[in-house]
């Protein structure tokens, strides 16, 4: 086994010669984002009211192809603020995955709703759309509301977040075609995945409402940031208006009509984000390029790498091996920690954490084999 260790540790090295220790994912800004942080101060755009904001907001609608783009301080505040668009209200049921960052869970809970969480499959990560119908047909029933019910708790099924683990897509069209048989509102979770791509169509512009992350550790980064995307102008709109305090324009009144959220993306963030956005076709072919060697690489050793699904372009965000079982997992993890490369296993179950033990979920068998297993691996661009 240290053989097959020192081999892989070996190869890291070899990708990232300039790196010691070698991160996981650290941000790169090899363009304009110091030219543009100067404009910001030099014009006092700051805050943000200043043309960046809208500028990246833009390029995000450019690039995935969504109608409308709003963005805001992070991931999970999009997230948020998807939930409350799909009309997520306190009471209600969302169902989500357990293989999952816990911002996923969190947003629910901001929106004092319950997950549920139904388990993933190993081709994708992701919510397993076979799971999730079983689930529907044995427990969702249409009221004459038109909304969709649990039989068994009695509580509404208000949204599905399915997320695109690692930047790989799920069976997205799927999980669409499933949740509109019940009426359930899909909001994506892309927090992981701008620039991946599923049967030709960007992640997060399938669902009524879809987020992209910009924290520091994402192949865009504005610091921290986040975007919520959409083709529905009332969603846009009332996104644009919740996350600005709800204040309605007005010359010099201070009139808010719901309980918004300073959420807004400050120019400062934004205006790195364009710069990033302007180098991201190189990141993204790098990234690829990296995923193509590590593949080539641990199908030589005979330990599985995570490639893309079928039908799917993965921006390959965090690269992932799986290894034999949880003791083995354990041992590389402190033997590259050793070597100074750094590793580390997806993220503990949802239902593990004590926040959500007491949430209904599916059996999980396929999210705790791989909790048990994956292994990320360094994944920043190489320069
Ligand atoms: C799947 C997923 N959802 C949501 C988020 C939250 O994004 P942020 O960190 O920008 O709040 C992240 C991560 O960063 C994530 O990986």
């Amino acid at each position: 086994m240290p053989n097959l260790f020192a081999h892989i540790i070996e190869f890291i090295k070899e990708l990232y010669p300039n790196e010691n220790p070698v991160p996981l994912h650290v941000p790169r800004f090899s363009g304009n984002e110091k030219k543009y942080l100067i404009d910001c101060i030099d014009t006092t755009y700051v805050s943000y009211v200043g043309q960046y904001v809208t500028r990246f907001e833009d390029e995000i609608r450019h690039l995935t192809g969504a109608k409308y783009a709003v963005a805001v301080c992070s991931g999970t505040e999009a997230l948020h603020v998807a939930l409350l668009l799909a009309a997520v209200a306190p009471g209600d049921e969302v169902i989500t995955q357990p293989l999952t960052f816990v911002a996923t869970a969190n947003a629910i809970s901001y929106c004092v709703a319950q997950p549920v969480f139904m388990d993933v499959e190993r081709s994708t990560l992701g919510l397993d759309p076979e799971k999730l119908n079983d689930f529907l047909l044995n427990n969702g029933i249409l009221k004459s509301d038109g909304k969709c019910y649990n039989k068994i708790t009695g509580r509404k099924i208000a949204a599905c977040v399915p997320m695109h683990t690692f930047g790989h897509p799920v069976r997205i069209d799927q999980i669409i075609e499933i949740c509109q048989k019940y009426h359930i509102p899909v909001v994506e979770d892309a927090a992981e995945s701008l620039g991946s791509y599923y049967k030709g169509q960007h992640t997060g512009t399938f669902g009524d409402i879809g987020i992209l992350s910009f924290n520091g550790n994402k192949p865009v980064t504005t610091g921290g940031g986040g975007m919520i995307i959409t083709n529905d102008e009332t969603h846009a709109a009332k996104a644009k208006h919740l996350t600005t305090t709800a204040k309605k324009p007005h010359p010099w009144e201070f009139v808010h009509d719901d309980v918004g959220y300073n959420y807004r993306m400050p120019n400062i963030n934004a205006a790195v984000g364009c710069a990033q956005m302007e180098c991201f076709a190189g990141v993204l072919e790098n990234k690829r390029t990296t995923a193509q060697m590590y593949d080539q690489f641990f199908q030589d050793m005979g330990i599985p790498f995570i490639t893309e699904p079928a039908h799917a372009r993965s921006n390959y965000w965090l690269n992932a091996i799986v290894l034999k079982d949880r003791q083995e997992r354990e041992k590389f993890l402190a033997y590259a920690t050793e070597k100074g490369i750094q590793t580390r296993p997806v993220w503990r179950l949802m239902p593990h954490l004590s926040m959500y033990r007491h949430c209904q979920c599916t059996a999980f068998e396929t999210a705790q084999w791989l909790e048990d297993r994956l292994v990320s691996i360094p994944s920043s661009v190489r320069i």
